[in-house]
């Protein structure tokens, strides 16, 4: 890249002292890139809006078409394409004036410009703002040595002096349009932040999302390195994708940083996973690089933050950012549910009313049911943290299980290893004192099993053991046999000391274990349950019925007699360690929410003085204040008291849904090889099979559920699927039917 564009590709945009985001773009020394790029034609813009109308009308005369006659073709002699020499800078200086004759087509300058007598002054510094725009990228395009880059640039100018011509905005004739990929990489941070740090109490939790934000503005004004820096790197690499991301970001938010008659996003919000994945090992080294080189000027209050958190949570992001199945990339991750995602946007810039994204999200299709979000997001702002429990104090008697393990580990009182024996390193002296220590819990604790069988298995290289560690000593542990190409683990043993259990030791060891498979790809356990640990095994989510198919198990996994097979599923969306804080969260929530609408229907009416009066009886919803409460009566309003005439009527109905000939899409759950990207689109998918089993398991116990995920399965469709699409109309005809259908069953008004 050449000086005039400046941009210094594949590096930190800003300076490290202090993380703190510079202007756009600043790629280098001051006064070149593009943040010098960007000042000098806002400088250069507001001086021509300040200048009078006719020198005005002679800037935007070069750049439109001529108006003398019919005949004439001419588009203004700056309406060419660019000469293959650069321009000189005294050419550019040039004055006309509107009597001179074009160079093109020799009718007057003015003959070119009577089409903007009429226009507003606004609309001609619009128009001249995109004449600077497209001046600024015609030296770009001559300056550019890299084919990619000086491509993008040439259709970006053809694209503003079409503009200029048509007088029209400049639109960006992608098939494609923002955003590129969901999740985008701000969510998939501020995910990450829940993921990782939802436990942490707030101040600390106020640091990590400091960091966040330091981390989402360095990806805002990182300068990708271009497709042929890379290949040469990174030989390997999907080199379409990343030409296509970068031929976007040049598009979308390098080059409206300094030609802002183009509509700038942001990178962390209109890209992913893939696009971070590109750039984040490099961003990494050289951040991390930078900030070293430069502590001594970095500002005392910042010291430790970038010193020593950052290089911290850059590690732990990686590992969620290169994972293959990390939950933070689930486009329905801890869904309006997290316990509240805390949002974390980039300090850059704020949002305008007019940006695309939020109004995405406004437009996202609600269904009967759901909570307004500002609600939630008010509801949130309230609720007290229960992670936020002073260290010393006694927990509550609702505290789940593994909070009093969960807060010890955070204070480092205990410590949880993955250990192993190994056949190929150095035998590690404390790690065998650790093997040994677990030799010794499992062999108090398992007394039925032979002390040299538990010996040999613990010390099997092939076998690994997820330690606790209380003050050094090993107090319980859960040995497994990973078994990656049948798709399960083998659970061998587990136990805890005796004078430590039931304090939830087990149960934490359990979800460590659980988020270690995770990140592992494994996600089924089998173990053979003594009788007496049946009990906890139930409650960390075993049971009896398997899910492995029995011939991916048998000859694999260790029989035992007298013990009983189970097995658990995990869910890879599940923070398994922070789990009980979230449900916690979210029924404190629900609390809220409860006590609002008690609020709002606290009001006390007079009693009722007609019975008094030899009234006998009065319709319910005449009862003062009882339609406040949400009450609504049966055939018109609609609630169906009764559970089983509500069953029976939701059955009729599904059935009637089920049969209509439109129903055929939404029969079974959409198939991902049917549907490319589906479940990155979709975040609440449902279909008709969904709802029978629901239906059958009696979770509808009002219509409003049924109904819920009825509009589901419609939104669902219309938002996938184009409009013209046989989907879409299906979906469509389907929903007129259902609501005549539950109209008919008096469960709408009619
Ligand atoms: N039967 C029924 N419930 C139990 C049992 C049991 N034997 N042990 C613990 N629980 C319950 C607890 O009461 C608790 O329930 P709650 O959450 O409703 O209060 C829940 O399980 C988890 O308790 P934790 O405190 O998290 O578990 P703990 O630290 O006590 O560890 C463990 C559980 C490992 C089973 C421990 O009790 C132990 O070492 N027992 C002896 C060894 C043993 O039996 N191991 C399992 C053999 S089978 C095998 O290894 C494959």
């Amino acid at each position: 890249m050449a000086d005039s564009a400046g941009i210094q590709q594949g590096s930190p945009a800003i300076g490290a002292a202090g993380l703190v985001p510079a202007a756009p773009g600043a790629g280098g020394t001051e006064g070149s890139g593009a943040a010098g790029g960007s000042a000098r034609i806002a400088v250069k813009k507001a001086q021509l809006r300040s200048s009078p109308r006719p020198k005005k009308l002679e800037k935007l005369g070069v750049y439109s078409s001529c108006k003398a006659e019919g005949a004439c073709k001419c588009n203004g002699w700056k309406s060419q394409n660019p000469p293959p020499t650069p321009p000189r800078t005294d050419q550019q200086s040039n004055t006309v004036n509107l009597q001179e004759p074009c160079r093109s087509c020799s009718h007057t300058l003015g003959d070119h410009v009577t089409h903007l007598e009429n226009v507003s002054e606004d609309e001609m510094n619009r128009l001249l703002g995109i004449v600077l725009d497209v001046e600024y990228l015609y030296t770009c395009v001559h300056k550019e040595e890299d084919a990619d880059t000086k491509q993008v640039y040439f259709s970006l100018f053809k694209l503003l002096r079409k503009s200029i011509l048509q007088m029209g905005k400049p639109m960006l004739e992608a098939q494609e349009s923002p955003p590129f990929e969901k999740p985008s990489i701000e969510q998939g941070v501020n995910n990450f932040v829940q993921y990782k740090f939802s436990h942490l109490p707030s101040k600390e939790r106020q640091t990590i999302m400091e960091l966040a934000k330091m981390f989402l503005n360095q990806i805002n004004y990182w300068q990708l390195e271009t497709p042929s820096q890379r290949r040469q790197r990174v030989p390997n690499d999907d080199a379409a994708g990343y030409k296509a991301n970068y031929t976007r970001w040049l598009c979308y938010c390098n080059v409206p940083q300094f030609c802002d008659s183009l509509p700038r996003y942001e990178t962390t919000q209109i890209f992913g996973r893939t696009l971070l994945r590109s750039v984040f090992t490099v961003m990494r080294k050289q951040l991390l690089e930078q900030a070293r080189q430069e502590k001594d000027k970095l500002p005392p209050e910042k010291r430790t933050l970038i010193l020593t958190h950052f290089p911290k949570f850059l590690s732990m992001l990686e590992e969620e950012v290169y994972s293959h199945s990390s939950p933070i990339w689930s486009q329905d991750y801890l869904a309006g549910a997290s316990g509240g995602q805390i949002p974390i946007h980039t300090a850059g810039e704020k949002r305008k009313a007019s940006d695309p994204l939020p109004h995405e999200e406004n437009k996202r299709p609600r269904v009967v049911g759901d909570i307004p979000m500002d609600l939630i997001n008010e509801v949130m702002a309230t609720i007290t943290d229960p992670t936020a429990i002073p260290e010393t104090s006694l927990l509550s008697a609702h505290s789940a299980r593994d909070e009093a393990a969960r807060l010890e580990e955070r204070r480092g009182v205990i410590e949880f290893h993955v250990i192993g024996n190994s056949l190929n390193q150095k035998p590690n002296k404390r790690i065998l004192m650790w093997l040994v220590g677990l030799q010794n819990v499992f062999s108090h604790q398992l007394p039925r099993m032979p002390k040299e069988y538990i010996t040999r298995l613990v010390f099997d290289p092939k076998h690994k053991t997820l330690s606790l560690i209380k003050d050094g000593r090993v107090i319980g542990g859960i040995c497994f046999r990973m078994f990656p190409s049948q798709g399960f683990t083998e659970i061998v043993f587990c136990a805890v000391t005796s004078n430590e259990q039931v304090k939830g030791y087990g149960t934490h060891l359990m979800n460590h274990l659980k988020e270690y498979h995770i990140k592992h790809e494994i996600l089924n356990f089998l173990t053979y349950a003594d009788e007496y640990a049946i009990g906890y095994f139930k409650k960390q989510g075993f049971s009896k019925d398997i899910k492995v198919p029995k011939a991916k198990y048998v000859g694999y996994i260790k029989d035992y007699e007298g013990a009983t097979l189970m097995g658990c599923e995990l869910n890879p969306s599940i923070p398994y360690t922070e789990f009980s804080v979230i449900i916690k969260k979210q029924k404190e929530i629900i609390k809220k929410l409860i006590e609002r609408k008690q609020a709002q229907i606290r009001k006390v009416y007079p009693g009722l003085s007609c019975f008094k009066e030899g009234v006998r009886q009065i319709p319910i919803e005449s009862i003062p204040g009882i339609r406040e409460t949400g009450w609504k009566p049966v055939g018109k309003g609609k609630e169906l008291r009764d559970p089983d005439q509500l069953y029976s009527t939701l059955k009729t109905i599904l059935q009637h849904v089920k049969s209509h000939q439109n129903a055929w899409p939404f029969m079974e759950p959409v198939k991902k090889t049917e549907a490319p990207g589906y479940y990155q689109v979709i975040r609440f998918p449902m279909d008709l099979k969904t709802m029978s089993e629901r239906l059958k398991s009696r979770y509808y116990t009002t219509r409003k559920l049924f109904m819920a995920d009825m509009q589901r399965i419609f939104t669902n469709c219309r938002e996938y699927n184009p409009p013209e699409s046989e989907y879409y109309k299906c979906a469509n005809l389907l929903e007129k039917f259902f609501y005549t259908k539950i109209k008919e069953a008096g469960l709408i008004e009619k």
